[in-house]
């Protein structure tokens, strides 16, 4: 550990279902980025921040479970875009409830405007803030956010 690690300044960054498979997505909701190129973005945006990011992705709902389970020992705070369970997976929203560390919600796409069963979170009420419809400069607000509001 480096003393800039004491500074809670770990950030987690978990993806979800299918976003793993961006870059063939639907462009007009999700751009032409793939997933690496984001992260690399998203390292490069923490960096100016003096943050430090870690990255996760998975297709397996339990996974992403037992990897909240373990979040308090990996981050001081994370940024989570659990895809399509953002709208019904009970199990996540109580796996991060557990996991009690502080985080922002982010979408690529503006699930405001889509369909009616993208309306719902179930991170609604945990989250710090809910980010949607700003594509990948979502994620850079998200850890702008981290910073003010836990000086991370
Ligand atoms: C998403 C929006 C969800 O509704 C969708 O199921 C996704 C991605 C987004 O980043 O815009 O997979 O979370």
């Amino acid at each position: 550990m480096t003393s800039r690690d004491t500074a809670h300044n770990r950030i987690e960054v978990l993806h979800g279902v299918n976003l793993d498979t961006l870059g063939r997505r639907d462009p007009e909701q999700y751009g032409t980025f793939t997933l690496p190129e984001l992260e690399t973005k998203i390292s490069r945006w923490a960096g100016e921040l003096e943050m430090r990011t870690t990255f996760f992705q998975t297709n397996h709902e339990g996974e992403f479970c037992e990897y909240l389970h373990r979040l308090p020992d990996l981050a001081d705070a994370a940024i989570v875009n659990a895809g399509a369970w953002t709208h019904y997976s009970w199990a996540i929203r109580d796996a991060i409830e557990v996991a009690g560390v502080p985080f922002v919600e982010v979408h690529i796409s503006d699930v405001s405007k889509r369909e009616d069963w993208r309306q719902d979170s179930i991170f609604d009420g945990l989250a710090l803030e809910k980010i949607s419809g700003e594509g990948a400069e979502g994620y850079h607000r998200a850890l702008e956010i981290i910073k003010e509001k836990l000086g991370a």
